[in-house]
């Protein structure tokens, strides 16, 4: 289904780990769509060496860089525009990690050290990702950064536990940020709400199967799929939405207009 929509456009995709991640389908439909870039994730993740298979089959380079680290943001900026011939015009971030979800650490129990960490990854490395290319002045004017959040930022998902805070400082960081940005440059800043998606960092969340079936039962149009989901952030790139910044784009099928379905009253019925 290409259309050529980002011919001619420069990015940074950040977060492609394997083939299920939401990243990495970005990558494959960025490429279709006629886009050059570069991919970037943390030199942790780089170990399993699956990104490279990507790299490969989008003729893009790999530049190693902790989100959270504002020497490897610089690196990354400075190389990219390098590499690509010019100033970017897409970003996508698509980052997150909790030590506290990831160690099954109870809510009423919190190690504050590690919800520092989960802030820093998951939020505050947004705000340093622009930061950083607006000092290095590295984007291009209606350029487009895209970071890609949960509906846990305004609702209740007991197992999420502190990736909620994350996500919801997230949000607000792309409407703070994206006011200062189309401002200055007229860059515009969203995040897509993105239903539960099959991925590691999904499946990490406790009960993951459960509320995976619970939303897809609830959305009118079932679970917005990973490659569903790279559609939908090739459109934010293109010229198509130029006007579109400061927002929250639920992308979830419906799930988030749902008071409830035929389809999940019928299963309670049947319980
Ligand atoms: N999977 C879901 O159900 C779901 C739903 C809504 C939103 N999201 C969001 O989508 C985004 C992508 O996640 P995914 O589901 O594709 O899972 P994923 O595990 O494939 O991707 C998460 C990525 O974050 C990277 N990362 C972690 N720490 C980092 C750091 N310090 N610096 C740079 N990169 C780092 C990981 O290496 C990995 O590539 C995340 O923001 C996630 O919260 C996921």
């Amino acid at each position: 289904m290409a259309n050529n929509l980002l011919k001619g456009k420069r990015g940074i995709i950040f977060g492609a780990l394997d083939e299920r991640s939401i990243a990495w389908k970005v990558a494959e439909v960025a490429k279709a769509e006629g886009a050059i870039f570069t991919l970037t994730n943390a030199p942790i993740a780089m170990r399993m060496g699956e990104i490279n298979k990507l790299a490969e089959a989008c003729d893009s380079e790999i530049i190693p860089a902790d989100a959270t680290s504002i020497e490897d943001l610089e690196n990354l900026f400075s190389k990219s525009v390098e590499i690509l011939g010019g100033k970017i015009d897409f970003v996508l971030h698509s980052i997150g990690m909790s030590p506290n979800v990831r160690k099954g650490r109870d809510y009423g129990d919190l190690n504050y050290d590690w919800l520092t960490k989960t802030l820093d990854v998951s939020a505050i490395s947004f705000h340093k990702v622009m930061q950083t290319a607006e000092k290095l002045d590295a984007m291009n004017e209606w350029g487009s950064i895209l970071g890609l959040s949960y509906i846990a930022a305004q609702r209740t998902f007991p197992d999420y536990s502190d990736m909620a805070h994350a996500k919801a400082m997230l949000e607000s960081i792309a409407r703070s940020y994206g006011e200062r940005y189309a401002r200055l440059k007229k860059v515009r800043v969203n995040t897509i709400s993105q239903s539960p998606t099959m991925t590691t960092a999904g499946t990490g969340v406790g009960g993951f199967d459960v509320f995976y079936s619970y939303a897809d039962q609830m959305s009118p149009l079932g679970n917005a799929s990973a490659l569903d989901c790279a559609n939908y952030c090739a459109m934010m790139f293109s010229d198509y939405t130029k006007m579109v910044t400061m927002q929250n784009l639920m992308h979830d099928g419906g799930f988030s207009s749902s008071g409830i379905t035929d389809r999940l009253i019928e299963q309670l019925k049947k319980d």
